[in-house]
């Protein structure tokens, strides 16, 4: 007897993958990652690091040493931080111990895909609430879809992928109130909380709904590493313990986590430079005919006034420079997004735009 294939779930078989192109240019400004290597000094301590792995033997299965020192790095304590692979592992953590079959996670578009993707992925529906027009946070809106759905998870991203925005204090203050009526957990999202003028991290308590994740590849110049982590009430951290494989974090990752927080304050300089370059881009844009959103993070939300943003993209792409293109994500019409690059990275981008918008 021949089988067929091995039946997929349904829902997994109706959907498209995660997509962002990788193409071949001169200026990447596409994935908001740190433009620069680590800093000098992060190799020699990473090697130093290495000489101590025993290879024969699993990691540190709780990562302990790089749970206390980024403990120490936000005065809490160790038990009050999870790390994963990536802090998309961790909102997948999450979304494995809060979510699942029968289980309701709310997001408000536009914002980062992969709270969808993920809660999906684990069997969670998706209720869609939606920001004002100027992508700002909506009470009202976050009341209907609380009120309406009473979601076991709620997703905040600030800054938000891809508007940039910032909610401030008094709005996270009042979706955690509005939460604490609830038994759901709100999560915010901070893989660029470094380059905002706030955070929510402030805010965690044993007895507040809250937790807020955040990542090494932005800040700390480590996408490669795969590194992220969770600041939670510690009941929180040992239910998502249960949850992760045994051994997940491999030595090699725990080590260079480790030997990154040794350059915290080259880490901060760096962060100041990117928030400089953006205020320079955004007010060099105010001369160009193009709308810009202002941001809170190590990129910005754009869209020219009297061009298609795919035609954009595509002659920036002419000129080696790879933007995200936005246009055809719902309620971003027209829209390109732009990492924050090197001084020149940026210069070379301004002069592109400049020349294909004629300005
Ligand atoms: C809002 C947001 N959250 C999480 C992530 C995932 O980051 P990581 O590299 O830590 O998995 C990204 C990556 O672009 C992001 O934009």
């Amino acid at each position: 007897m021949v089988g067929g294939r091995p039946k997929v779930r349904a829902d997994i078989a109706l959907r498209s993958g995660y997509h962002s192109p990788q193409i071949d240019v001169r200026v990447r400004l596409n994935t908001n990652e740190a433009p620069t290597a680590p800093p000098a000094g992060f190799d020699a301590a990473l090697h130093r690091a290495l000489d101590e792995i025993q290879w024969h033997r699993y990691p540190d299965r709780s990562a302990s040493a790089l749970r206390r020192g980024l403990a120490d790095r936000y005065d809490r304590s160790p038990r009050e931080v999870f790390v994963a692979n990536g802090s998309n592992e961790v909102l997948q953590t999450i979304m494995l111990t809060f979510g699942g079959a029968g289980r309701t996670a709310a997001v408000f578009e536009p914002t980062y895909a992969l709270h969808s993707h993920i809660s999906k992925t684990t069997g969670t529906e998706v209720v869609e609430g939606f920001r004002a027009e100027d992508f700002s946070l909506d009470l009202d809106e976050v009341r209907r879809v609380i009120e309406t759905h009473e979601p076991d998870v709620l997703f905040l991203c600030s800054p938000n992928n891809p508007s940039g925005v910032v909610d401030p204090p008094d709005t996270v203050d009042a979706v955690v109130e509005l939460m604490s009526g609830t038994d759901g957990l709100l999560v915010v999202d901070e893989a660029y909380g470094q380059f905002a003028p706030s955070s929510a991290a402030t805010k965690i308590d044993d007895d507040v709904p809250l937790v807020v994740s955040r990542t090494f590849s932005k800040t700390w110049s480590m996408a490669a590493a795969r590194l992220g982590y969770l600041l939670a009430p510690e009941w929180i951290v040992d239910e998502l313990d249960k949850v992760v494989l045994p051994y997940h974090l491999d030595s090699f990752k725990q080590a260079a986590g480790l030997a990154a927080l040794e350059f915290g304050s080259a880490m901060d300089e760096r962060v100041a430079l990117i928030v400089e370059e953006r205020g320079r881009l955004l007010s060099r844009l105010q001369d160009l005919p193009v709308t810009t959103w202002e941001s809170g993070a190590n990129f910005f939300l754009f869209r020219a006034d009297s061009m298609s943003g795919d035609e954009l993209w595509q002659a920036l792409v002419d000129r080696s420079i790879l933007v995200r293109n936005c246009a055809s994500w719902p309620r971003l019409e027209g829209c390109l997004r732009v990492t924050i690059g090197t001084p020149k990275e940026n210069d070379l981008f301004l002069e592109a735009l400049t020349e294909i918008l004629g300005a």
